[in-house]
């Protein structure tokens, strides 16, 4: 069970990009442990930069990202890609699975990546007992371009829980996927959030995910115009 006790705070974001796009236009955001929350608006509003600067992937032109009260910007890339690896995991509307690894590999690689020096066997049982609870694991030998969006979508699922993370952050996890494939995703990360305690921040354009958010920012032009 993920402890649902961090807080990540984004304090009076600013991030311009060239031509004075204000991608973040001073925003101030609080995402709780165990919550599921999800940042909404048009193209262009904002949400991929705004979770990438909470995710630790980015950083602001101005203002702090502060996680447990601490501020982030005293942070070496070393230090953010341990959070990172260890806290956090990532799904994306592109999937981002490794071409050349099988289902099961790719699911493997957060876990070598923190453990190197454990068996790759170890790993793989880890992996395989998650393919199994999301029902693929007739698919672990195959390659991502083998798989349909919904099966992709459910690899990238299994990956970003293998280092059990106490947080989930989705960029259009919908984004490729066809009605029915985009109903079940909701459906399961409303039960990951339930069983498991992990809190989940979604960017995304589709409105279904209002059933499940526990908070809602909505974005437009780099600023926050409602929470719900
Ligand atoms: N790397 C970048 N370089 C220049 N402009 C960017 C870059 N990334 C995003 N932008 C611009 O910043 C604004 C916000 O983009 P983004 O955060 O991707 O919005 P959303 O995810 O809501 O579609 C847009 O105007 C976009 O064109
Ligand atoms: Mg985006």
């Amino acid at each position: 069970m993920a402890e649902n006790s961090f807080i990540i705070s984004g304090e009076n974001l600013i991030k311009i990009y060239e031509g004075n796009i204000r991608a973040l236009d001073d925003m101030s955001v609080s995402i709780s442990g165990g919550k599921i929350t999800v940042i909404l608006g048009p193209s262009g509003s904002g949400k991929t930069t705004l979770l990438n600067i909470l995710a630790l992937l980015d950083r602001p032109d101005s203002g702090n990202v502060l996680l447990n009260g601490k501020d982030t910007s005293f942070l070496s890339e070393k230090e953010k890609a341990t959070i990172r690896n260890r806290m956090f995991g990532f799904i994306f509307q592109f999937f981002h699975l490794i071409p050349e690894l099988t289902v099961e590999e790719n699911v493997m690689v957060p876990l070598m990546i923190r453990n190197p020096d454990v068996s790759f066997d170890v790993h793989r049982e880890k992996a395989i007992t998650l393919l199994e609870e999301f029902h693929i694991e007739n698919k672990k030998h195959s390659y991502p371009n083998q798989l349909s969006g919904g099966e992709k979508q459910r690899v990238a699922i299994c990956r970003s829980l293998i280092g059990e993370p106490e947080i989930i952050f989705a960029d259009e996890p919908t984004g490729n996927l066809d009605r029915k494939a985009a109903s079940e995703l909701i459906s399961l990360i409303e039960i990951l959030n339930k069983n498991k305690n992990i809190a989940f921040v979604i960017a995304t354009h589709n409105e279904n995910f209002l059933k499940i958010a526990a908070n809602v920012i909505y974005l437009s032009g780099g600023k926050i115009v409602h929470r719900g």
